[in-house]
């Protein structure tokens, strides 16, 4: 295994979609550009979803349009249908990402879709994101516990991989979005996924609601996983719930990497500069 470990940067999609109040897409920009100069292969920058369901995406087109775009960094865009497909793809992402549930409540709550539906909407996105040649990847959420069905199967979260990494998606992120995994049933889940998709082919995606996902990522790592995604400044949290806590922080993913001894390729200095510009970003969060 390699001691490089890569940091997916989705701070200003999946931490900035929470926020309540509308953020300035000059803010947005702000925070991306100064993330694109942190050695981030991949920053997560946008969403093509129903601006009624997440309103706070709503200008993802001009979050893309007014990047500056460094070399080397893949800006990418959450594209639940053709729809979002096609927007994104005018709005020139650089990747896409469909998302399913490895649980029925969270499907249908999320995009409004069985589980079955779902990937009947995703098959389209993959075969036109491979005619465009742009790389699509994959989300399951739900990979523990799920808000409305409770315990998920390993088997359950197997399956929804197996099926969008043979869509063609080239990596499967993991989401734990309501941050109840363990240790424990974090490696049950890897365990029961790693016989379907190459684990060179996974990727972690922990919230921290419980403060686990550090340990459940050490979980991860014995396990061969080299992917982690987090949100600079731990954005994603409620601003009306003090103390809840959303994507796990990027810079204590980041220093905790560095303990274990494993390159990341980010500057910590720039990493800190934007954690700062992220609280602010929530800080001012006020109405
Ligand atoms: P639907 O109601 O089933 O679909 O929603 P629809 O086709 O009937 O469309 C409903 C409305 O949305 C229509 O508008 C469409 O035009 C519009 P209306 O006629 O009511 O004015 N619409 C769109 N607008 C813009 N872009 C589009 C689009 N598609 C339809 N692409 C849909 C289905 C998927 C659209 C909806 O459920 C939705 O937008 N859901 C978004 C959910 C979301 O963004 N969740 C957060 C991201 S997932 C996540 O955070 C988890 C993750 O981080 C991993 C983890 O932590 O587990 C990835
Ligand atoms: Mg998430």
């Amino acid at each position: 295994m390699s001691d490089y470990v890569e940091i997916f940067e989705v701070g200003p999609r999946d931490g900035l979609q929470n926020e309540k109040r509308q953020i300035a897409t000059k803010d947005k920009v702000a925070l991306v550009d100064c993330l694109s100069g942190a050695g981030f292969r991949r920053i997560e920058v946008a969403s093509f979803v129903s601006p009624k369901w997440v309103p706070q995406m709503a200008d993802s087109a001009e979050v893309l349009a007014g990047i500056r775009r460094a070399e080397g960094v893949r800006y990418a865009a959450l594209t639940p249908n053709m729809r979002g497909f096609e927007a994104a793809q005018a709005a020139r992402a650089d990747e896409v990402a469909i998302f399913g549930s490895a649980s029925e409540g969270f499907s249908k709550a999320n995009i409004n879709a069985t589980i079955a539906e779902s990937l009947e909407r995703f098959a389209p996105v993959a075969a036109a994101a491979s005619v465009a040649g742009l790389p699509v990847r994959g989300y399951v959420s739900c990979v523990t516990d799920c808000p409305y069905d409770g315990t998920v199967a390993p088997a359950s979260v197997a399956r929804v991989a197996e099926a969008l990494y043979r869509m063609g998606c080239y990596e499967i992120s993991l989401g734990d979005t309501i941050g109840q995994g363990t240790p424990e049933s974090i490696d049950a889940m890897l365990a029961a996924v790693a016989e379907v998709v190459p684990v060179e082919n996974l990727a972690g995606h922990y919230h921290d609601t419980s403060g686990r996902a550090v340990e459940n990522i050490e979980a991860s790592l014995e396990r061969g996983v080299r992917v982690f995604d987090a949100a600079v400044g731990g954005l994603g949290g409620c601003p009306y719930a003090p103390g809840a806590k959303g994507n796990v922080a990027t810079e204590k993913v980041h220093a905790r990497l560095r303990g274990l001894g494993y390159e990341t390729g980010l500057d910590s200095a720039i990493l800190n500069d934007a954690a700062v510009l992220a609280v602010e970003m929530r800080g001012r969060a006020g109405g």
